[in-house]
This record gives structure tokens, C-alpha cells and sequence, in this order.
């Protein structure tokens, strides 16, 4: 009997294979197979009563069919689980010890994890759109989520065996430089001369611009602005070699914070990449009747739709510009074009809900209009980050929270833990341990709420060490590589294990239980999009491993009871380890 990684799909392939052999079933049954409160066994298969409701026969009747022929196949034959039926029609599976022995026994790190989620995804290309700022501007707080946030997706989808496209469409185009360009000109400035400061005089710059182009009543400053865009569209040699330095300088600044999180795009292809790759997309929505122009914009309704029958999705400007609307049209078919994309995930936050709702909408009508294979599209948003105060965070003044100095102050404080409770260590090992632990902290405050939902940002309690943090899952960690040490072992050694004697006490078998949930929750974090799900669990995990340990003694006497114990300690290890990497967070092996 082979066993399989991820057990609920496992058994709802065998659920699947006993209905198709079963008179009274047809294929659009469903196994509903999910894993089932600890007192009702392992896992829950709960398909049958929405079938027998659709079928309109008694659910109890087919539940026994069902479970008679499922009795048939190896696993339940051979006695490695068993089966009841429950409450109307339920089949509750328990699976025997051996076989939870005999998956933690398998599965063992990260490279056999890979194989059995490898699947989810194989074969599909997943571009993933992050972090993707806008240029010109220095990132702030905010710009945390879509970097955190969409790390973790892609790192998720990846893990599960797409071939995954960091895309980063940053914001390189648009109006603004008018009114930049202008400020630039206007004050003489040199954009060389202000070194890892220059994106800061930058945003200066343009916030200048702006108040002047406000406070001049005559309009000549907007003129100006306006004719140093026009300048900029028609290709002007000195516009344009301004228009690249900003998107440099911007790019460079983004770039020491990219690196700070590890993120790392496969492609920066902003909008201005776009620009001549509009006009086909202006033609083609035209010519499919689903654009019209409209006191000179084009623009799509969409008539079904409660809001967008009057509200329309606006794809190219008045004066004729490309906006955000089209570009992102024109991105979405050179995604499905160029790179062969199955599926497109977009990462911003909740204010451009309405936007991404009619960008798919419109392309669902075009792709299909014009006969393109239309891929899936998810947008994954986020709530906003609170101060302690419950308000949208600011410094005191009023400032926004750089997000440098975020970084950097997290950075510290972590480094102020480490000086205070290991003292002893060496001066790089402390910096490395402050670095994982704060960065990790900020990260993991931010993945661990549903992204959804707005969070307050609190030094404390990201830094805590008890709770659902990421301190406290990095300790578990360097805990069990101590243990490890003092134990004279190493993790995963099959030497050791080949001793193991089956699982026995009721914490061991739970540790292997939830162990065996890891393809479960990752599944599930990626089918949703939504990491917390992962966090959830390993916290879960670092505390079922807690009652384990403090229950049963690891380096007992008893060689087959400490190698089985030492694997339990092994598997955690390497389960923590892989979720705190597909976070992005760096695991330790002390701290
Ligand atoms: N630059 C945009 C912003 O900062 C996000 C872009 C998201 N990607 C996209 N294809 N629209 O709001």
C-alpha cells in the first residue's frame, strides 16, 4: 500500500474510486473529504448527504453502500484505518497508528514536502503581480503588505509546482511626471547630486510642484507641467533622460528594501512598458462592440452588472492619454501571451477592488470575443495597518512611516532582545539572529491576520515571545536544535530512526496527527490565497509539539522509544521550518 502526502486528497480519491464502483452513484458525486475534530476520528468524509438530497433517496442507505465497498481497498482491508458511518450519513475515518507511524516515517523534510504538493499546481504558469509601487515616491508603511503579502503567495505557489512569474509592475507612468519634471526644471536640481537620499528630494520635488501649480491662479505653472508632459509622450530627448533617472533612482531605493525582505522580481515590466502596447486593446474592445467613446474617453459598461451598468470602466482618457485601466488590459493579454499564463494573481490592497472587478469582467467579454484563452484571475487585497490607536498609522507628526526605518527599527529592537538574552554570542551571530527575528516579527504580524481584515501594529506583541508570533515559532525552533545537540543526534538521521518503534501515547499521536495536516493547510493557503492559513497551523503544530515534549521524556533510555521520539522532534522541526520559509521567514538554529 502506497501512502500518499497529502491524506484527505488521498482518501477522496479512494472515496471517489468506492462511489464509481457503487450502483446508486454517478460522477457528480463529491467525496467532501476534510479532516475531522480529533473525537470523530481523522478525517470526515461528508459527501453523501448533499448527493442524497440531490438524488432525493435516504443518505443512510447510500453511506452504507459507499462504505462497503470502500472497506474493499487496501487501507481498510489491511487494517491500517477504519470506518463508521455517523449522524445521518458521515463516514468517519480513523487511521491506525502504524500508518501515522509509517507517514512520519516517509515524509520527511522539505524535499519529500515538495514532491507531494509539487502536484497542486504542476504544469501551470502563475504570474504573480507585486510588489509593485509606484515610482517617484518613497514606500511607506503601507507598502509592506503587498511585499509580505505577496512573497508568501508566490513562495506558496511556487512550493506547490507552478512555474511562477514575479512580475513587478511598478508605476512608472503617468501625469505626475509633468508636474515633477517641471519642479525639477524649475529649481535647477541635479538628480545625481543627492546620492541614497534622492528619492526623498524627489517626493520633495514633486510636493512642491504641485502647492505651486495649486497657488498659481493664472494656470501658467499647470500649463507648464502639462507641456513638460506632452514633451515627455512625444519621446523629448531631455524629458526622457529625466523621466529615466527618477525611474531609476525610485528603483534603486525600492531595491535595498526588496533585498531586506527577500523579495526578488523574475521581471519589473511597469506601465510604461505598455505604452505601445495599448492601442490594440483600444482597437479590439472597438471593434468587439464592448468599448465606446464617450466625450472622447473609451469606455466599457458592463449592462448586467448592479454598479457597473452605469459606472463604466474608463480604458483610455479624454485627452486621448492611456490610464491605469488600459494598461492593465494590454498587461493581462502580454501576460497570457508572452509568458503563457494560466493564471494571473494581483496583489494590492482594498481600494482597488472595483477596478479589478471591471479589469476582469472586461477581459472575460474581450478574451472570449476574440477567441483567447482567458486565464484565472484572483485579486488578493488587504485591509489597512492600524496604529495603536486604532486610526490609520502615522508617525506623531503626522508623518507617514517610512518604511525603511520600519524595517531598520525592527532590526534593533530584536538586536536589544538578543544583547539581553544571549549575551554571549558572537557579535555577526547576534546581527543574524536580530535580523530574523525582527524582520520575521514584522512579517509574520502581517500574514498571520486574515489579510482581509485590518491589524494594529504593535511593537510589543510582534515581538513577543509567547503567542502567535514569530518569535515564539522561531524558539521553537532553535529549541529543538538544541535538544538535537544535547541529545548527540541529528535531525532525520535515518540511522536513529530505523530503531523506531510504532507511535504509542496519546501526544505522540496527536503531534503526528497535525503533522500530517501540513499538506492540508497549505492547500488550503493557496486555493484561498490567504497565508494566515498557514500560520494557523504552525502555530498550532510549535503547540501540540509543546504538550508532546513536556509529557513525554525524548532521551529516554529505551533506544526504540527515543528514536521515535527524536523523529517526532525531526519532522516538527522541518515542518516549522518550511512554513517559516514559505513566510519568508528565516528559520534559526539558536537563538
Ligand atoms: N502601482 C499600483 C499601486 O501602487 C499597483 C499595481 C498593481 N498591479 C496592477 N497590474 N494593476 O497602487
Amino acid at each position: 500500500m502506497e501512502i500518499a502526502f497529502d491524506t484527505a486528497r488521498e482518501l477522496a480519491r479512494l472515496v471517489s474510486l468506492a462511489a464509481a464502483a457503487c450502483a446508486d452513484f454517478d460522477e457528480t458525486f463529491e467525496p467532501g473529504v476534510r479532516p475531522a475534530e480529533a473525537r470523530f476520528g481523522d478525517y470526515q468524509a461528508n459527501g453523501v448527504l448533499p448527493y442524497a438530497k440531490s438524488k432525493r433517496t435516504n443518505p443512510r442507505a447510500l453511506a452504507q453502500q459507499l462504505a462497503d465497498e470502500l472497506a474493499k481497498a487496501p487501507l481498510f482491508a489491511e487494517g491500517m484505518a477504519s470506518l463508521e458511518i455517523a449522524g445521518p450519513g458521515f463516514l468517519n475515518i480513523a487511521l491506525s497508528s502504524e500508518y501515522k507511524f509509517a507517514w512520519i516515517k516517509k515524509f520527511r523534510d522539505e524535499s519529500n514536502f515538495a514532491d507531494g504538493a509539487g502536484s497542486l499546481l504542476s504544469g501551470k504558469t502563475v504570474v504573480v503581480d507585486y510588489p509593485s509601487p509606484n515610482t517617484a515616491k518613497q514606500m511607506h508603511i503601507g507598502h509592506l503588505r503587498p511585499m509580505v503579502i505577496g512573497e508568501a503567495v508566490a513562495r506558496l505557489i511556487d512550493f506547490c509546482g507552478a512555474k511562477t512569474v514575479r512580475d513587478n509592475h511598478i508605476g512608472d507612468w503617468g501625469t505626475n511626471f509633468g508636474t515633477l519634471i517641471m519642479a525639477i526644471k524649475r529649481e535647477g536640481y541635479d538628480l545625481d547630486a543627492a546620492g541614497d537620499n534622492a528619492l526623498a528630494q524627489i517626493e520633495r520635488l514633486y510636493k512642491e510642484g504641485t502647492a505651486l501649480e495649486k497657488a498659481d491662479e493664472t494656470g501658467t505653472v499647470r500649463d507648464q507641467s502639462r507641456a513638460e508632459l506632452v514633451k515627455l509622450q512625444e519621446g523629448d530627448s531631455e524629458n526622457t533622460a529625466l523621466w529615466e533617472k527618477i525611474v531609476a533612482t525610485s528603483n534603486r531605493a525600492f531595491e535595498r528594501i526588496y533585498a531586506m525582505l527577500g523579495v526578488k522580481p523574475d521581471v519589473t515590466l511597469g506601465e510604461s512598458f505598455y505604452r505601445d502596447k495599448v492601442q490594440r486593446i483600444y482597437d479590439e474592445l472597438t471593434e468587439t462592440g464592448l468599448a465606446e467613446e464617450s466625450d472622447g474617453a473609451l469606455v466599457v459598461f458592463h449592462p448586467e452588472h448592479p454598479r457597473f451598468n452605469e459606472q463604466p470602466f474608463i480604458v483610455r482618457k479624454k485627452d486621448g492619454a492611456s490610464n491605469y485601466a488600459g494598461t492593465d488590459l494590454a498587461t493581462l493579454l502580454y501576460r497570457r501571451e508572452h509568458f503563457g499564463a494560466d493564471e494571473v494573481v494581483y496583489l494590492t490592497d482594498g481600494r482597488q477592488r472595483d477596478h479589478f472587478e471591471q479589469l476582469f469582467l472586461t477581459a472575460q467579454k474581450w478574451f472570449v470575443k476574440k477567441g483567447y484563452e482567458l486565464p484565472r484571475t484572483s485579486h488578493v487585497w488587504w485591509g489597512a495597518i492600524l496604529g495603536e490607536d486604532g486610526k490609520a498609522i502615522k508617525t506623531r507628526s503626522g508623518e507617514p512611516i517610512y518604511l525603511e526605518a520600519l524595517l531598520n527599527e525592527a532590526v534593533e529592537r530584536a538586536r536589544a532582545i538578543v544583547d539581553e538574552k544571549s549575551p554571549d554570542l558572537s557579535e555577526d551571530e547576534k546581527q543574524q539572529i536580530a535580523r530574523a527575528v525582527g524582520l520575521g516579527a514584522v512579517r509574520y504580524a502581517d500574514l498571520s491576520q486574515n489579510r482581509t481584515q485590518d491589524y494594529v501594529f504593535a511593537w510589543d506583541k510582534l515581538l513577543a515571545f509567547e503567542g502567535n508570533s514569530a518569535p515564539y515559532l522561531l524558539m521553537a525552533v532553535a529549541r529543538v536544535h538544541s535538544l538535537f545537540r544535547k541529545a548527540g543526534a541529528i535531525p532525520g538521521d535515518p540511522a536513529t530512526e530505523a530503531e523506531a518503534s510504532c507511535l504509542e501515547t496519546p501526544e505522540e499521536l496527536a503531534l503526528a496527527r497535525k503533522l500530517m495536516l501540513f499538506p492540508e493547510a497549505v492547500a488550503l493557503a493557496v486555493s484561498d490565497l490567504r497565508p494566515h492559513h498557514l500560520c494557523t497551523y504552525l502555530y498550532e503544530l510549535a503547540g501540540d509539539f509543546s504538550t508532546f515534549f513536556n509529557a513525554n521524556r525524548v532521551v529516554v533510555d529505551e533506544a526504540d522509544i527515543r528514536a521515535r521520539r527524536l523523529m517526532l522532534c525531526a519532522r516538527t522541526v522541518s515542518t516549522l521550518e518550511t512554513g517559516l520559509r514559505l513566510l519568508g521567514i528565516t528559520p534559526l538554529e539558536r537563538m
